[in-house]
Formats: C-alpha cells, structure tokens, sequence
C-alpha cells in the first residue's frame, strides 16, 4: 500500500435508489430492519442466530473466544458434522425426496439427485475414500469441473473429517501439483475430461501431469468417468481408481458422520496473492457452515422449496459456500452448470433458467457485461418470471450493468444484492439485506448485521463521507479465515499488520485489512473501489481505475474497459485506457481484453503492454492470442 493521504476523490455516475418490492419484502427470509440494532446490542451473541441453524452433537461453550487475536475461534466446545448438516438431516426430517443437485451438462443432458440420492453416494464414496486410506485430517485435494461428483466428493470429505482443497478444473498441471505439495496432500480425486463449448477435453493428462510434480508422492486417485465414449486413451496406473467402480465395491454402506470440533478445519481453498506462492486460506467446521448458512437465508433469501442458482465455478469460495455449503444446508434445490454461457447459443444461461423456473440468480459483474454486449434479445426469447431475486459478486459492477441486469433479467421486479466479500471472509460481509434495504446501483450497501466495516485513511482514522479510504473490518466474524495453512506469520502480516497493533492481546487494536478501497455514503453505504494495488497515481491524485472504467463503460456505445496506469514524465502516472466498444462498425481498439480463466482481466499484462516492459507470465490466460494484438497497436501509437 502506498503512503500519503487518501483522497480519491469519487465521481462515479450518480446513484439512482430503488426498492424492493412490497411483493417481495413481504416474503423475505429477514424484513424487519431492527435486526441490525440486534446485532449490534448482542454482539457476539448475535452469531448464535447462525448457529442454530445448524444441528449440533454437542453445543457449543461459547460464541466468540476472543483471548488470543487474531486468532479467534467461534462457537468453542461445540462439536458438528458439515456432511450431516448439508444432507442426513433433511433426508430425516421429511425432505429425501426433495432435489438437491440439478445439474445440466453442456451437451443438455441431466442429471437429478434428491436429497436421499445424495445420501446413498456421499456415503459410498465416504466409505471408498476411507478404504483407500484416507483418516481424519488428511488432506484431499479435488482437481475436477462442474460436474455432480465434485459436491460429492466435498461431502464425503467433510463426513469422515478430511479436509478438502478444491483446484480450479481450469488451472494448470503446474498449478495442481504447487497446491498438492503445499498441503502435503497424497489423495487426489479428479476425472477423465469434460466439455467446453461442444469439445471433449482431456482432464487427466493435466491431472498426471501435475501429479509427476507432488514432491511427496500420492497414496490414491480417483477418477471419473465424466466423457465415456468420448473419453481419450488413458490406462489408470496402480493407484489409480475408477470412481464408479469404487462405488459398486462399496454399494449400500453408510459411514457414520464424523463428529467434527467447532474450529477443526473443513477446508483449504489457495488463492494467489501478490506474491508467487498462492495463500492457503484456513476455514472452519462451525463458524463458517453457520456463516454460509446465515448469509444463504439472510441475503439470498433461500427457502427450502427454492431453486436457485448460482452459475460460479466450485473451484472458487463463490461455488463452496453459495452453489454447496449455504444452499445444501438450507435444504433447497441448488442448480449446477456444467458449461459456458455461450453454448449452443448466447441464451443458454436463460434457457437453463426458464426450463428449471429458477428463483434465484447469482453472477458476477463480468458475465453480466458480456450479456449486455451479447443483446437483451437473447433474455427476451425466454420467460424469466420465475425469477424472485438477483446477485452478484466478484468485481465492482458499474451502475450501467446493474440497471441492465435488473431490468432485462429481473423485469424491474427482482432486487438485486451486489454481494461483497473474499475467499477469506467466507461469505458475504457488505451488501444490502434485499427485504430492508433500498439499492443503489454501483454501492454493495452497507455491513450486514454484525459486521463492523470502516473506511479509512493510512493512519486508520475514519474518512469522511464521500471521500476515499481503504476498507477495513474492525471485528471478527464467523466465516472468517483462521489463518494461512502452516503460515500464522504470514496470515498476520498480510491482513493485519497493516492496521493492527500487533503486540496487542486486547481484540480491539487488532483490524482486518482486506485490501480494497473504498467510500462511504451518508447512508452508510459502501462503494468498493478495487484492489488497492488496481489504484493509479496521476499528478498526485489517486485514482481508482474501477472508477474510471465505470466512467468510462457509461459512455453509450461502450461494452467493456480496462484502466491501468503507465509511467508518464510530467504526471508520475498516466491512465491507459483499454477499450471495447459494442458496435463494430466503429473504431474497435481491441477485440477482447486478456483473461484468466476464471474471466478476471489481467490488468498486469496490459500494465507491461503500456510500459513496454517485457511482458511476464501469460500461460494461465484463457485468451492468450490478444495479447501481441493489443501489443502491437499499442507500439504503432
Ligand atoms: C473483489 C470472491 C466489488 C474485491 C467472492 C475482493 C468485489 C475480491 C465484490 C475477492 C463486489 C468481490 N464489489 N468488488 N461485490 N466482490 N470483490 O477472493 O476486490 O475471488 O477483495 O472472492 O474481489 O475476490 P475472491
């Protein structure tokens, strides 16, 4: 983070305000506003409200054990099973009959599991893993796309209590083995190849290939069989497992859900940081089940009798706690895509929607921005009526998009929750409760109930309204991370040391920096403004290239920026603008921008494009051909 004062002084459109609906508040999971002053008075006892929503073998002594910042544990003494909570308990309350996964290949077909399905494979595979070795506390990695046995395989896992660490289907071979010898993980469960957009992809050569690089050896892999007939010629070796034939050996047997500590670890998710080695986020069995649960009923407004569907991957936090951990706990029907929006045609996700009567819809910013270049034609060809509410998260959404999404998606009826949070808050922490509050496109809202969430300068004083700041947690909460796998070192000083007195034992001089910037309204609501590391330097004036590439994609005609900054003599920094305007027949700068696979730009590379500098690491592009383009007319200027 730099130094200096933090005036960033905002112009973003202006913001518009819309309600929801009387329809819709009056249906909501949480409408009464005072259940922020409850939070408040009762703080940390609120959390119990979270809490309960889960079943417990043992209860819990305490809410918040606060003694040792930052490593806070949550419902201390408490003692749950994750799997048992997601789907034992609604198989024997009544619900076995209920679906669970609907899931959708790209190719069309489906497949349907209810929550007594879920039962029966979760269990075999439990018992299968265990044959294989696996013990409690091992970690497991998955290294798998979106198809059903990925949950499956999460369940299981946390069933028999060893934690898991999902790797992006999409990452590289390099990428698999740096995580498996990061976590020491010897069990590997992956599959043969999956679909996009039409072509089979050969998953398992990928998978061997990283596993030849896991410095500590493998003890067992299983793999799915997801192409069949389309599948490539791979001959499983010794210690290789067909998934199907693993759960023939070990038809109809049950495994008793392992009962789990509070703060026992569920799972590892790494996520890449500044530096090389990717961060291995640490989060919990209680506190962040409870997390998910809350947030799914609280801000999604999940009802078990729901469809809902959010088209993340699993391979991110989005797809753990919003497409498994959350829905499942709340007993709904959770909708899983294997596919790219894109196929056959632009109007699958639409398709998929209509013929499911989807409730609820969750995406990112950046989806959205490819619809609204797509065309609303495409929406237009379906009934979308079932929709009750919208999200998003990932990504700053500029207010043209939010406006587009909640007219030619949600028909100016659906609210929409621009949801903010990371992989290491665990679940949502900023955004509006759509049953209480007023939305303002651009704003994620206000902290939810509970969560304290400031903005200031570099000394860590509060700024004032309207002024730009960095944004900061000032208390712990449930879902948060409990430290960096093995490396409390480093989980302090890349969350805390900034803004914490780190000699301190007292919880109060102890903030979490989440490194964002951001601003505040009168009304508390809070605009993030992007990574601190996204923000420029122009004659002395910080700006926020979120901001600029919001002013800029408001400009009629254009679909699409990306802002960075390069050197310039006289004003230290200067803004490079990059481009992409919705009709063609104009003067088009670039055809696409860079991206990585998951569809955040990599605002890097065209850094090192604008400074002509040598550019760095371009293999986990998805789109790697549109970079010498932009390169070369870049240097033409
Ligand atoms: C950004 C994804 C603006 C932010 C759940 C954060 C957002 C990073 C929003 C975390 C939002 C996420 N508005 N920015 N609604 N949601 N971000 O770990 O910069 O993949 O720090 O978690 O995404 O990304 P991550």
């Amino acid at each position: 983070m730099a130094d200096g004062d933090t005036e960033l002084e905002a112009r973003l459109v202006e913001q518009e305000e819309f309600e929801p609906s009387e329809e819709f508040v009056a249906q909501a999971n949480v409408s009464d506003p005072a259940v922020y002053d409850e939070f408040e008075e009762n703080w940390p006892d609120c959390w119990e409200r979270a809490a309960e929503m889960l079943d417990w073998d043992e209860k819990y002594d305490e809410v918040l054990d606060d003694s040792n910042p930052p490593f806070y544990e949550w419902f201390t003494g408490g003692k749950l099973n994750v799997s048992y909570n997601c789907v034992d308990r609604h198989v024997e309350n009544g619900d076995k009959n209920r679906v669970a996964i609907k899931w959708e290949g790209e190719h069309g077909e489906t497949r349907t599991y209810t929550y007594q399905d879920l039962y029966r494979e979760v269990n075999e595979f439990a018992a299968a893993l265990r044959d294989l070795g696996v013990e409690e506390d091992d970690v497991v990695t998955l290294y798998m796309p979106m198809i059903p046995e990925l949950p499956i395989a999460m369940l299981a896992c946390a069933r028999i209590g060893a934690p898991h660490s999902v790797v992006f289907g999409g990452f590289s071979a390099e990428a698999l083995a740096t995580r498996m010898n990061a976590a020491d993980s010897r069990f590997l469960v992956t599959c043969d190849g999956y679909y996009r957009r039409g072509d089979p992809l050969d998953h398992l050569d990928k998978a061997n290939e990283g596993l030849d690089g896991v410095d500590h050896g493998v003890d067992a892999t299983v793999v799915v069989d997801r192409l069949g007939d389309d599948g490539f010629d791979h001959d499983l070796k010794g210690n290789q497992h067909d998934w199907d034939d693993l759960l023939d050996e070990h038809a109809g047997e049950r495994i008793d859900p392992v009962e789990r500590d509070a703060e026992d670890m569920l799972f590892l998710m790494y996520t890449s940081g500044t530096t090389g080695q990717p961060k291995g986020v640490k989060h919990t069995t209680g506190g962040y089940l409870a997390y998910a649960a809350w947030t799914s009923h609280a801000v999604l407004d999940i009802e078990k009798e729901d469809t809902y569907w959010c088209s993340a991957d699993i391979g991110w936090i989005t797809g753990h706690s919003y497409i498994v951990y959350g829905p499942l706990a709340l007993g709904t029907t959770t909708v899983m895509y294997e596919g790219t929006p894109d196929f056959p045609n632009r109007d699958r996700l639409w398709d998929i929607i209509e013929k499911y009567a989807v409730d609820i819809f969750y995406t990112a910013p950046t989806a959205i921005r490819a619809f609204m270049k797509w065309g609303s034609r495409f929406p237009e060809q379906h009934d979308l009526s079932s929709l009750r509410l919208l999200g998003t998260v990932g990504e700053p959404i500029n207010p043209r998009a939010w406006k587009w999404y909640y007219k030619h998606i949600g028909n100016e009826d659906c609210p929409v929750v621009d949801t903010w949070w990371q992989t290491e808050t665990g679940g949502m922490m900023i955004t509006t409760l759509p049953g209480i509050k007023k939305m303002k496109p651009g704003s994620a809202g206000p902290p939810l109930p509970g969560i304290d969430a400031q903005i200031v300068d570099t000394s860590g004083k509060q700024v004032d309204a309207g002024r730009a700041g960095y944004l900061t947690v000032n208390k712990p909460w449930p879902g948060m991370l409990r430290t960096l796998y093995k490396n409390d070192e480093r989980f302090i000083q890349e969350y805390w040391q900034e803004y914490s007195d780190t000699d301190s034992d007292d919880p109060d001089d102890w903030v979490y920096f989440p490194e964002d910037g951001a601003k505040i309204d009168g009304d508390d609501y809070i605009t993030i403004l992007g990574r601190v590391d996204d923000v420029i330097n122009v004659s002395g004036h910080r700006l926020g290239t979120m901001e600029i590439e919001s002013a800029i994609v408001g400009v009629e005609g254009v679909a699409e920026a990306a802002v960075v900054g390069g050197n310039h003599e006289v004003k230290g920094e200067a803004v490079y603008a990059y481009v992409i305007i919705a009709r063609p027949e104009m003067v088009v700068f670039t055809p696409e921008l860079p991206k990585t696979r998951s569809g955040k730009i990599m605002r890097r590379l065209l850094e090192e494009i604008a400074n002509g500098e040598e550019l760095g690491d371009t293999t986990t592009l998805r789109n790697p051909e549109v970079v010498e383009s932009i390169q070369r007319q870049v240097e033409s200027e």
